[in-house]
């Protein structure tokens, strides 16, 4: 499973290049605008930094100007993809867009048959929005099993990426869900990959080396 930084903040960008960990970028709307900083300008950033796709989404409504946002956003950097919602001008919008070579990543995917036709229209990747349904009770995990499923029986190539992850037990269960991608925010990326018995455990060895006198080289 591919890791993408749910985030449009560069410096986490660049935290997260540092460990090595990075295959990718999604940013939404509500992402941008907590930047406080003009979107082109941070998109460019991000992309200048990350070798992998990174997404920017179009905020029109109506399938043309979607289109249009969709060429104009992808001009910003050779690996933008561009996010189109999973609504009906959405998918024109898709459709459009792929035919021009341009990739899209179909977001605020709620069920099967959304992914489905998103994946007809030509998305390249499509962003289940699990956290959003367990806020309300429902079994996300299963959705994200079943689009697997019936991506992989029809052959689209498509890539099923879950994001609105809220936890690393979520970005385990999309792994074991078969997910291709777990978009992960900062905070999580960061929570999941420190364990306490690894600190606890690394802390008595250098204490117990350092009592020994030896040294290493
Ligand atoms: O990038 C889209 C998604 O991850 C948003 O998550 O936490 O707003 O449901 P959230």
């Amino acid at each position: 499973m591919k890791f993408f930084l749910d985030s449009a903040n560069p410096e986490q960008v660049q935290e997260v290049l540092r460990w090595g960990l990075l295959d990718g970028v999604t940013t939404n709307p509500s992402l941008l605008a907590k930047t406080g900083q003009p979107y082109a300008e941070v998109l460019r950033r991000i992309c200048a930094l990350v070798k992998g796709p990174v997404s920017a989404e179009v905020v029109a409504t109506e399938g043309q100007a979607m289109l249009e946002q969709g060429l104009r956003l992808s001009e910003l950097g050779a690996n933008i993809v561009v996010k189109c919602p999973a609504t009906l001008e959405g998918l024109r919008a898709t459709q459009a867009l792929a035919r021009r070579n341009v990739k899209v990543n179909v977001t605020l995917v709620f069920s099967v048959l959304q992914a489905l036709a998103a994946a007809k229209c030509g998305a390249s990747y499509l962003s289940l929005f699990v956290g959003r349904l367990e806020d309300l009770g429902q079994d996300g995990f299963s959705v994200v099993e079943q689009t697997e499923r019936v991506l992989r029986d029809y052959g689209f190539p498509t890539q099923l990426l879950v994001a609105s992850l809220r936890s690393p037990a979520h970005v385990l269960r999309a792994a074991q869900a078969g997910a291709d991608i777990a978009t992960i925010p900062f905070g999580i990326f960061q929570q999941m990959l420190v364990h306490p018995l690894t600190e606890t455990g690394l802390a008595v060895f250098l204490k117990d080396w350092q009592a020994s006198g030896q040294k290493i080289g």
